[in-house]
């Protein structure tokens, strides 16, 4: 198995390089700070070396998402059956939901190589020439965060895409040329929280365009159950089906809830996590039946109390909040629209009647000129 886990980055140091764009700076120090929310769908850092230990490797034990996972088991059969590459594919969806997790069974059902990169880690042509001519023969190159890949990059990653060549210019000024280079076959996964951002022939190169969705508490439940055999942490039905239930429909929330919870469990309940022990802990944590934190409930109070329930642009709703724009679209409103407690209009954003319940706050009759 270790053969397939082979995770390359394209330079020694490509992410500490002073980035040029100042906007990404401001998105990943949002990102950050984000990341310490214990219900953000976000990586923290502490997340890494857990995540890694709960991380499904197989298609059969990644639970949910069966729309995706039927089409995704149809090609994998079809592209081992010719022993042929596999379409290039693109995973889409909010973060914490298994793009990640997606992209890495990808290469272990094929039995090939898996070498992962990002788009804000490509800096300049050489990094990404380097992977490609790298590539083993139908291995799987993993691009996280395609949506934040240089332009430049992008385009020189068309004719990988669709005819495995690539140009390369050798020299400069007047005696430069191009000179193209075959390389081999290969499977691109490209994963992006923000498909609308991807320009249309870089989503055209695609074959096969897998949305995830949020989790079910159900299928939450399952993830919990599953993470909680791992760790080795005894938990009946109910205490699993609590966290769940606060987990924002995000797998990466269900297991960071669920760590937290078993520490919890250990010092105060002899180590059982049954559903009263799940309630006590994650009251302690600040975390309430929806999942939401101090910061939800800021938001949505914002719009209710500021702006008269909405509808308020984005970026006003960024100052009043101080929060980055970016993080609030990407991570905190997904869920909160998915729940019908937020919507987003050519206006702005509205509450709903479920967040004014929500916060206990009586919704004014709105009078309309139409
Ligand atoms: N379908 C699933 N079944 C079980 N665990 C999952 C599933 N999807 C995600 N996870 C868990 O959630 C964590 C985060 O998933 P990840 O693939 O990193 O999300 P993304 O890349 O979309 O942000 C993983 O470590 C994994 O343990
Ligand atoms: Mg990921």
């Amino acid at each position: 198995m270790a053969c397939c886990f082979e995770v390359v980055f394209a330079l020694p140091s490509p992410l500490v390089e002073i980035p040029k764009n100042m906007a990404k700076v401001g998105l990943d120090r949002a990102k950050s700070a984000e990341a310490e929310r214990l219900v953000s769908a976000g990586r923290a850092d502490d997340d890494d070396a857990f995540e890694l230990k709960l991380r499904p490797t197989r298609l059969a034990e990644f639970i949910g998402q069966e729309k995706a996972k039927e089409q995704l088991a149809i090609a994998l059969e079809a592209a081992k059956n010719r022993g042929e590459a596999l379409d290039h594919v693109l995973l889409f969806g909010p973060p914490g939901l298994g793009k990640t997790t997606l992209a890495t069974i990808i290469a272990n059902e094929l039995g090939v190589g898996f070498q992962q990169t990002s788009g804000p880690a490509l800096q300049i042509q050489g990094d990404l020439t380097a992977i490609l001519t790298n590539l083993r023969e139908r291995q799987v190159l993993f691009l996280d965060e395609i949506h934040r890949l240089q332009h430049v990059l992008e385009e020189k990653l068309y004719t990988a895409l669709e005819d495995y060549k690539l140009d390369i210019m050798i020299g400069t000024g007047p005696s430069a040329r191009t000179h193209v280079m075959e390389i081999k076959p290969f499977t691109f996964v490209g994963a992006t929280t923000r498909p609308g951002m991807l320009s249309s022939p870089l989503r055209g190169r695609f074959g096969i365009l897998l949305r995830l969705e949020f989790y079910t508490d159900d299928e939450l439940r399952f993830v919990v159950e599953r993470s909680a055999e791992v760790m080795g942490v005894p938990i009946d039905r109910d205490g699993a089906a609590e966290i769940a239930m606060r987990s924002r429909g995000t797998p990466r929330i269900a297991n960071r809830l669920l760590r937290r919870v078993r520490d919890y469990a250990q010092v105060r309940a002899q180590g059982v996590i049954d559903r009263p022990t799940a309630q006590a802990a994650l009251a302690m944590l600040e975390v309430d039946a929806h999942g939401f934190d101090e910061l939800d409930r800021r938001l949505l109070r914002t719009i209710i109390e500021k702006y008269d329930g909405g509808p308020v642009g984005l970026n006003t709703l960024a100052a009043a909040l101080a929060e980055e724009q970016d993080a609030l679209e990407e991570v905190y409103e997904p869920f909160l629209i998915q729940i019908g407690f937020l919507d987003r209009t050519p206006r702005g954003r509205v509450a709903t009647r479920l967040a004014y319940e929500h916060l206990g706050i009586e919704m004014p009759r709105r009078t309309s000129l139409f």
